[in-house]
């Protein structure tokens, strides 16, 4: 479709639109639609500690640096996802040097040292990483889903966290600081940032780092959401509460399920109808959301671009496809899609 407007177009005075996208994407069909519809790129997997370093000392930049020559290319922005995961790392993180788990290791002494060993490594990660990329990125998520409110503590109770305690953290952001230099932007980032219990544990734990001196620049509200969320007024009000503590927010991951949670019905290609306008009125106010308070929003990122290719499809039922995205699985605007343009001019 040429004869549609551009999505970035359209938000040009408000915010950057984004899009993950995948190394097979900057080319064909779907490279043209992200090349018309967004100014920003992040990588979908491909910049994630298992696809750079996936065995100790040997980095892998060839799929990721095919995402930075695309927007080089194209004139569009850099995102960084994302230097620190409890998910998508490679297993040799958390190994000692004999090849035992150190989540394993009962021995207090040799506890100590393998926490030391893990934040060297993970120093090592990042400086290696960002001083690749630091030229072409100057926005980093940093650390990924670390608040878990039913965990101990309301922190993750991940490998990194069993082994090095919330150090890991601020080490991660430490080391970011250094490598990137004082530019760069530094996030924390994170799901269901609008519910309270997530929200208040975020905002506690960014409170203490920055008052020990830790350099973090914002906080990446990820916006997996649904048809049935609740309204976007509690995702601003997070971002106005981090807001306060002198940090940018970015939408980084948006997308909408047709599904509600507990729904485990399965449209395939039959979408009701209802549901597709559905859809398109919850991105509206969405959307107005953002373009009113584009003081607090400093980007929006979907997490993809069209119906074709997106982590939903299977999850949480095995075997359902989805379509959260704006445009559908043969890369045509959808209802969607017009609700945020007219969004932008309302
Ligand atoms: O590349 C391998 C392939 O070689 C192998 O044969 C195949 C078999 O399973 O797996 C392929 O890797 C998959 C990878 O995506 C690349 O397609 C992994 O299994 C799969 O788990 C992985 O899923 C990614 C997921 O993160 C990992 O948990 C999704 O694509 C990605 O969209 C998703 O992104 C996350 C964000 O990083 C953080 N926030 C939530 C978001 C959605 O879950």
């Amino acid at each position: 479709q040429t004869d549609i407007p551009s999505l970035a177009e359209a938000y040009a005075d408000d915010f950057p639109i984004g899009a993950a996208i995948t190394p097979e994407q900057t080319e064909g069909p779907m490279a043209e639609l992200l090349k018309k519809h967004v100014n920003m790129l992040v990588a979908e997997n491909v910049m994630k500690p298992m696809l750079l370093q996936p065995t100790e000392g040997q980095f892998r930049f060839e799929q990721a640096d095919r995402i930075v020559e695309f927007a080089r290319e194209n004139g569009m922005q850099l995102r960084f996802h994302t230097l620190v995961w409890h998910q998508q790392t490679p297993a040799w993180f958390f190994h000692d040097r004999e090849g035992k788990r150190m989540t394993d290791e009962t021995d207090p002494a040799k506890r100590e040292e393998n926490k030391k060993l893990l934040l060297e490594r993970l120093e090592n990660h990042i400086r290696v990483v960002v001083e690749h990329f630091k030229d072409d990125i100057k926005s980093w998520d940093v650390v990924n889903e670390v608040v878990e409110p039913s965990d101990p503590g309301g922190l993750r109770n991940s490998e990194w966290y069993q082994i090095a305690g919330i150090d890991y953290i601020e080490t991660a952001f430490r080391a970011a600081r250094e490598a990137a230099g004082p530019d760069a932007k530094l996030y924390i980032n994170d799901y269901n940032t609008n519910e309270p219990a997530k929200r208040d544990r975020l905002y506690e734990l960014v409170k203490e780092l920055l008052d020990r001196g830790v350099p973090i620049d914002g906080v990446g509200h990820q916006t997996h959401v649904n048809v049935d969320w609740p309204s976007a007024d509690s995702l601003i009000e997070s971002m106005r509460k981090f807001a306060g503590l002198g940090l940018d927010n970015i939408v980084t991951e948006m997308d909408m399920s047709i599904y509600a949670y507990n729904n485990r019905s399965d449209y395939g290609d039959d979408i009701p109808e209802a549901v597709i306008q559905k859809q398109a009125d919850r991105y509206r106010e969405f959307f107005e959301a953002f373009r009113d308070n584009r003081d607090l929003v400093s980007a929006v990122v979907f997490w993809g671009i069209a119906d074709s290719h997106t982590w939903l499809h299977d999850f949480p039922v095995q075997g359902r496809t989805d379509a959260p995205l704006l445009f559908d699985r043969q890369l045509q605007a959808k209802p969607a899609f017009w609700a945020a343009i007219e969004a932008a001019k309302s």
